[in-house]
């Protein structure tokens, strides 16, 4: 596990001083009690930095930090540190990657992952120990579904989200048989079943699941399978790395003119520098598109190009939105984490005015939202319709207790 901690270089001059002003004055200075530190919050990154799913992480951390910097590098009036563990997209080292930020670095808040094997283990420590999660990307509908609790909030989506309603708009379209392809772990799967249950109530069939293992992107075997289904559509849920490998296969194989290729938007969001003329066209279903004309995705695309040299995307939108969440909660109790009736009250009942649009917390601490019909124009994934109004999770299984 790679973790670094870092303390900005004017926060170590002033605990410097403040220490020597103490000193100085004679005070006596309790022990275990680090000056400085003790005035900071503490946020524990966990997040993928490499493997298929880097660039997501990346986008998540400096999105973050954006919006921590836009309130003067404060949440709730107080200074930010940050412990950083890169994941890894690794389910097998999630129980104690979590568990050290939470017992060795003592963090206030564990804010991750992309992953959704790897959030699980986060939510199970979370749970175990009481700690404040906001999950940035990973949609395992157990996270705020039989798993919800009082400390985990999301700031993403379910899984089930934005699958759901691309299986009605398919069958509006007369569409009736589809194949779905997807990584098989709980994302994929998960998507698969939002898509499906969307699709065959709207009269459509899903004729067949096609799986791979994650991450792989040996796809050949699997398109080969496709073109000789011949189905009227087929929907799948790729990410990161893997959805530029499969959108260029998928062209490449001659596919695309004859089977429309549908997905959740994650297959064309933050790669279409990378998918080029491949990805012209796709339509997916999403909580976000590149141009929505709002002005608050306007300030916050400047803000972060300004800050990266990159477009931002869904994954930045999130993360994003969770370092305002944290803000909001924070706030409410002027930065004092151990009232944390009070936090959980203001992080559950505060709007929050997104990139993607403004939002609000469902009972199961999952954002209601739009979900977007986006089609690929050059660069971009332009909204060109609302799939479904005001979208929440049906959390089943969710006792908030
Ligand atoms: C997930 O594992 O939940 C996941 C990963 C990448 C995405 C979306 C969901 O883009």
């Amino acid at each position: 596990m790679k973790t670094t901690t870092r303390l900005g270089r004017r926060t170590l001059l002033k605990t410097a001083g403040a220490t020597a002003a103490l000193a100085s004055a004679g005070t006596l200075v309790p022990a275990g009690f680090a000056i400085g530190q003790a005035a900071k919050v503490k946020i524990g990154l966990m997040l993928p930095y490499t493997g298929t799913f880097a660039q997501l992480g990346q986008a998540i951390t400096d999105s973050f930090k954006l919006a921590v910097e836009q309130r003067g590098g404060k949440l709730g009036g107080r200074e930010v540190e940050y412990a950083v563990v890169d994941d890894e997209s690794e389910p097998a080292k999630a129980p104690e990657n979590a568990n050290k930020l939470v017992t060795r670095d003592k963090v206030d808040f564990l804010v991750g992952t992309v992953h959704s094997g790897v959030a699980m283990a986060m939510v199970k420590v979370a749970r175990d120990t009481d700690t404040m999660l906001v999950i940035p990307n990973a949609g395992a509908d157990a996270a705020t579904g039989p798993l919800c609790a009082p400390n985990i909030f999301r700031t993403s989506f379910s899984n089930w989200q934005p699958a759901f309603p691309m299986g009605k708009v398919l069958a509006d379209r007369g569409i009736k048989r589809a194949v779905t392809l997807s990584w098989k772990y709980a994302a994929g799967e998960e998507s698969t079943n939002g898509f499906k249950e969307g699709f065959e109530k709207a009269g459509g069939k899903v004729v067949k699941d096609l799986w791979l293992p994650f991450p792989n992107v040996e796809f050949q075997p699997l398109l080969t399978e496709i073109a000789s289904l011949k189905p009227e559509a087929v929907y799948v849920f790729f990410a990161g790395g893997g959805a530029v490998k499969f959108v260029k296969d998928y062209h490449a194989a001659g596919l695309r003119q004859s089977i429309p290729l549908v997905g959740a938007g994650f297959l064309t969001d933050g790669t279409l520098q990378a998918q080029g003329e491949a990805a012209q066209g796709l339509e997916t279903t999403l909580h976000y598109g590149d141009r929505l004309d709002l002005p608050k995705n306007k300030e916050f695309r400047e803000a972060y190009r300004k800050m990266t040299n990159r477009e931002a995307d869904v994954y930045a939108v999130q993360g994003y939105d969770a370092g305002q969440l944290i803000a909001a909660g924070l706030d409410a109790v002027k930065g004092d984490v151990k009232a944390r009736k009070d936090l959980v009250k203001a992080m559950e009942t505060t709007e929050i005015d997104s990139p993607r649009g403004r939002w609000t917390m469902s009972k199961a601490h999952n954002p209601v939202q739009d979900i977007y019909l986006r089609k690929v124009e050059g660069m971009e994934n332009v909204v060109i319709g609302v799939a479904h109004k005001a979208l929440a999770d049906p959390a089943r299984g969710c006792k908030m207790t």
